[in-house]
């Protein structure tokens, strides 16, 4: 039972969000004051790939991002993923005498995401979900457990992490229990479910936030009244979404999905002092795809429950917004982005955009 030297190499893509996580009730345990709901991209261009080495011959742990190492006692939550999935190898080692003793084994780790790092791209959800699935195949976990136990662990890197275990349509469910263990990432629906579903992702800006999302929900936690409402309505909204992903009702699905990005960035405008994710490019484009909504969704006057809608925006920590649209409409919303946001000199029209909900992991 000598433990060899055993090399992975995985890769996680991103999801971003239609119903918000917003604010932890444990911050240890990352464990969060609301249940969340996204859909996993699938295209190759929002991806962090981990490459992980155990090996008998290494002194200690060692990690690398982005091609630059990191001091790995440093990152708290590296260390967290790293003990509890050590732990989980040990007791399986406890029970099986003749499992090799893969828990003691060193780890090399080398994470490399394709897009901008901490820019409100959701980098620490792929980030810590490829981490996650990687360790847990370079000490002999990956295949004994779920996913979704695979999901808690990821969870203690980055909350959001926990959803990009999977491809698809993806819930958070927030759990009840302190110590976590149901605080778990489920799949709602597969990447097959809805093929029509596409992702545009707009860089607005690929700068790195000012405020990152750990320090930012806390302070919405201490001092925003607007939250406790929020924490209020999401049980009801993560019902309706997972309803209207079921009935693949575009009109449901991209009216909640608006409604919540709004609200998230009200709770943020109503943290004190506020934090300001959206910038006047941001704002440009939700009434952009408000006035181009209203084209077809009838009068253009307020009210909910309308039919029509052929573009729906959201916004995390960062100006940079993702559209969800059916496939069908792609080409017109992707024309209407070049009419009114032109590329700059030089560079062509905007032809690409990133992939339908999304199958996970290579
Ligand atoms: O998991 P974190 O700490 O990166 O927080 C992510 C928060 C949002 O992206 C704004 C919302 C979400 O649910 O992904």
């Amino acid at each position: 039972t000598n433990p060899h030297a055993f090399e992975v190499t995985v890769s996680a893509p991103v999801n971003i969000a239609v119903v918000k996580y917003w604010g932890k009730r444990d911050t240890s345990l990352l464990l969060p004051t609301n249940s969340s709901l996204s859909l996993t991209l699938s295209q190759d261009d929002l991806r962090s790939t981990t490459t992980v080495r155990a090996d008998p011959s290494f002194e200690r742990d060692r990690l690398w991002l982005n091609g630059k190492e990191e001091d790995v006692t440093k990152n708290k939550r590296m260390v967290n993923v790293v003990r509890e999935l050590r732990a989980l190898r040990q007791r399986m080692e406890q029970d099986d005498a003749s499992l090799e003793k893969l828990s003691a084994q060193k780890l090399h780790v080398c994470s490399q995401n394709n897009f901008p790092t901490a820019a409100g791209l959701a980098s620490s959800a792929s980030g810590f979900a490829a981490l996650t699935f990687g360790i847990a195949h370079a000490i002999g976990v990956a295949d004994k457990v779920s996913r979704s136990d695979l999901s808690r662990l990821a969870r203690l890197g980055s909350g959001s992490a926990c959803r990009s275990l999977f491809g698809g349509f993806v819930a958070w469910e927030m759990g009840s229990r302190p110590d976590g263990v149901d605080s778990v990432a489920v799949q709602v629906a597969d990447e097959s479910h809805w093929p029509d579903m596409e992702a545009l992702v707009l860089v607005a800006s690929d700068a790195r936030k000012d405020t990152p999302s750990t320090a930012g929900m806390q302070l919405t936690v201490e001092t925003s009244e607007l939250l406790q409402e929020r924490i209020r309505q999401v049980p009801q909204r993560m019902q309706d979404m997972k309803q209207a992903i079921a009935n693949k009702d575009y009109d449901a699905f991209a009216e909640l999905t608006m409604m919540d990005s709004n609200q998230f960035h009200a709770v943020c405008l109503d943290t004190f002092p506020p934090i300001t994710y959206l910038n006047d490019v941001s704002r440009a484009v939700i009434h952009l795809i408000t006035a181009y909504n209203a084209l077809f969704t009838g009068d253009g006057r307020s009210g909910r429950g309308k039919k029509g809608y052929r573009a729906a925006y959201t916004f995390d920590a960062g100006p940079n917004a993702v559209l969800y649209i059916l496939k069908e409409h792609v080409p017109e919303v992707l024309a209407l982005v070049n009419r009114f946001f032109p590329p700059p000199e030089g560079e062509g029209e905007r032809k690409e955009y990133f992939g339908r909900a999304a199958n996970f992991m290579g």
